[in-house]
Parts: C-alpha cells; structure tokens; sequence
C-alpha cells in the first residue's frame, strides 16, 4: 500500500496536540479531526485501535489507523477535495486498498447494538439512513427488537437510550421510528417513553398475514435538533 507522494507524518501518535493548518496541503478541519478523533477515541476503548497518524498531503489529508505502532493503518480516512463534486471528498480505505466507504460527508457511520443475556442474544436495536438523498442526511431511522422471553426487563429502554446518544454522538439531528402496526403498543410506548413524539400513521400501507396492516410514525430530535445548522 502507499500513500502516493509520502512525506514524512505530520503528527503521529495517541495523544497529545492536533496539527494546525499546513500551507499548499489539504488538511483536516477542526470538526472533522473532531468528528474523526470522536469514532478513534470510540476505538481505542473498545480495544480495537491503539495508534494513529495524520498526513496532509498537496491532494488530500489522510488520517490512518493502527491495531499495533509500526504496522500498516488497519484504516485510512481520506480526504480528496478533487473528488468532493462527483463522488465525495471522504473515503475510508481497509490493509488492502479495498474503499470501504465513500461519501459526502464524513460521518461516524450508523450504530448497531446487541443486547446479550450469559452470551446469549437478547435484542438488538440499529440506526440507518432515513433517505438516500443526501438533504436527509442528517436523519436517520431506527429499528429495535428484543426477544419475547426477554421482554419488559428494561432492555428495550436501555438499547434505544444507548442508540440515540450513540447517534447525538455522530451529529446525527433526527431519529424516526416506522412502527409496523398501530397495534404495536410496547414499541410506541418505548419510543414514547424514550421521547419520541406521535407523527402520525399511514393506513392500510402494508399487507400481511391476510390483514391490511399500518404504520405508525415516530420522531425524536438528536442533540440539538433542527434548532441549530448541523
Ligand atoms: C418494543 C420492544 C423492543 C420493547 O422491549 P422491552 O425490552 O420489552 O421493553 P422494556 O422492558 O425496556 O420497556 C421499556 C418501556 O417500554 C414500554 N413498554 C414495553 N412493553 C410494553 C407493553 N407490552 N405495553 C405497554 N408498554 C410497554 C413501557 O413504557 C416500558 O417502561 P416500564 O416497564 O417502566 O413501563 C419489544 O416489545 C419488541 O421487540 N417488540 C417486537 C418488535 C417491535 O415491535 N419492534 C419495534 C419496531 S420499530
């Protein structure tokens, strides 16, 4: 793997100060570094990486990621001004060259929690993308699910409160539930329960088990909402 015209690390290292801006290269802005240092601190807690170094190249800045110092970036985070108009300005690149991801914007990614009982699966509970279109980035759209025999312990509440803050944490602004059903009263009462308000419901929208079925809407502002420019 090489980084093109490599020039010695701007900045190496798990701690200490962020570069500031390097005149002729493409850097990092300070809400990027902070968008990007937010998912490494994420990371290194998790146990997962354990090192990272910064490049601002004369084409783009590169933030790489190490499992151990000395090794090849397990990831690099790249971003290429060159390429912001067609396929976006931000990609994240695996060991192998492989572009895992590619983007306008440069977003923690979605949260996907588990909920295990003695290292059993209890539930789970996810955020995706609300739309593709990317005015609706902003917004995502959140599923939640906990097995019968485990109902009503409190991990529903506690998989949907760690999946907003995990979402506030990614400056995501607006979290939407689609219920399936309007009979589905646990999940609207957890979803109200966890601050979400009713928006409505879509009548007769689906079909299954030989019965026109509905959906229910839900919404709940991330952070701070639409109160302020994301
Ligand atoms: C909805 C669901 C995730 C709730 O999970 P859970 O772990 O049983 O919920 P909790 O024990 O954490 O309950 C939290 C709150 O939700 C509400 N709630 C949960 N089950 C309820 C029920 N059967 N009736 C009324 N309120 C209910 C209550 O407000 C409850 O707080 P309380 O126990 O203090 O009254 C679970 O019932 C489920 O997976 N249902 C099927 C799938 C589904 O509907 N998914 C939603 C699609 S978006």
């Amino acid at each position: 793997m090489t980084f093109g015209e490599t020039e010695p690390s701007e900045h190496r290292g798990g701690e200490g100060s962020v570069p500031a801006i390097v005149p002729g290269k493409v850097t990092f802005s300070r809400r990027e570094l902070d968008r990007i240092l937010g998912l490494y601190g994420r990371m290194v807690a998790a146990g997962e990486w354990r090192d990272y170094a910064i490049d601002f190249l004369k084409d783009r800045a590169v933030f790489s990621v190490f499992r151990r110092s000395s090794e090849v970036p397990l990831y690099r985070i790249e971003k290429n001004p060159r390429l912001a108009r067609r396929q976006g300005a931000y990609s994240v690149i695996s060991a192998t060259g492989l572009i895992v991801k590619r983007g306008h914007e440069l977003d923690g990614g979605y949260p996907y929690l588990v909920a295990e009982i003695d290292g059993a699966v209890a539930g789970y509970a996810y955020a995706g993308p609300y739309r593709a279109r990317p005015a609706y980035r902003f917004s995502v759209e959140n599923s939640i699910y906990v097995a019968p025999e485990a109902h009503r312990r409190g991990i529903g509440r506690v998989l949907l409160s760690r999946l907003i803050k995990e979402c506030e944490t990614r400056n995501y602004r607006l979290m939407i539930a689609v219920i399936g059903d309007s009979a589905q009263t646990p999940s609207i009462e957890l979803h109200r329960a966890a601050g979400f308000k009713m928006v409505g419901a879509f009548e007769g929208v689906g079909y299954k088990f030989d019965r026109w079925l509905d959906t229910v809407l839900m919404q709940r502002p991330l952070g701070k909402g639409a109160s302020a420019p994301p």
